[in-house]
């Protein structure tokens, strides 16, 4: 499966990031692989602009999160056709920050997901448990009912993205071990051809040997893809 290595961006980046990105190409001499797939999800506003200078230059763009309805009075949301027409190729759902932030079930992240689909993109749906859970010994148990839960029924394309929520902006990853056993178990869950990305503190010091994982299919980056130089490392690694 070819990996897909996805910055997300979170709430960070103004117009003159658009610098950073074009660094991180100038990185590859211009020419950057297509042997792996390259996402950046930056704000909702730098969308349309990142969409505008970048999908030609191999690096799709992505939105964050969506609104499950496709227009209406909803107040600052912004929907998956808006996101489609920005040039959005991807948009993530569910990514714990938002699950935790607005407080967003799993039922309303298969609402989102199938948003998504009904835009003709493709979500990454993100699941991953607290520490405290993992403590317990429950991570299988919570990761596989967000599993259950968020994914719609449907054939459509889909991406899953692990984030242990502990790992996230802690520095923290699990062990190869543990990365690999939750990984296999989530390939169990999900049909063929579903990749499965890694995210939660992954630096250009610890890329290699995750994405060396079996059944780690890519990365979800936060902190380090929004350096060009710690992303290209990164993407190097893939
Ligand atoms: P960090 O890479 O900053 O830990 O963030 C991971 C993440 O939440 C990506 O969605």
């Amino acid at each position: 499966m070819k990996p897909l290595i996805a910055g997300n961006w979170k709430m960070n980046g103004l117009s003159a990031s658009v610098q950073e990105v074009q660094k991180l190409i100038g990185l590859f001499s211009g020419s950057v692989p297509d042997d792996r797939d390259i996402l950046i999800c930056p704000p909702a506003t730098l969308v349309g602009l990142f969409a505008a200078e970048f999908s030609d230059e191999g690096i799709a763009v992505g939105g964050q999160d969506c609104h499950a309805n496709a227009s209406g009075a909803h107040t600052g949301d912004v929907s998956a056709e808006m996101m489609a027409d920005a040039g959005a190729a991807y948009i993530i759902v569910g990514h714990s920050e938002r699950r935790a932030d607005h407080a967003e079930t799993d039922e309303a992240v298969r609402r989102k997901a199938q948003a998504v689909w009904r835009a003709g993109l493709t979500p990454i749906i993100c699941v991953g448990e607290t520490e405290a859970e993992r403590r317990a010994g429950r991570e299988k148990e919570i990761v596989g009912a967000q599993l259950s839960g968020s994914i719609p029924a449907g054939d459509d394309a889909y991406v899953i993205a692990y984030e242990p929520v502990w790992a996230i902006g802690t520095g923290l990853t699990p062990t190869p071990g543990d990365i690999a056993e939750m990984h296999a178990f989530i390939r169990s869950r999900v049909r063929d051809g579903v990749r499965i990305l890694y995210g939660g503190s992954v630096k250009p010091s610890n890329a290699k040997e995750i994405l060396a994982i079996a059944n780690v299919h890519g990365a979800l980056v936060g902190g380090a893809s929004l350096k060009a130089d710690d992303f290209y490392a990164i993407i190097k690694a893939a």
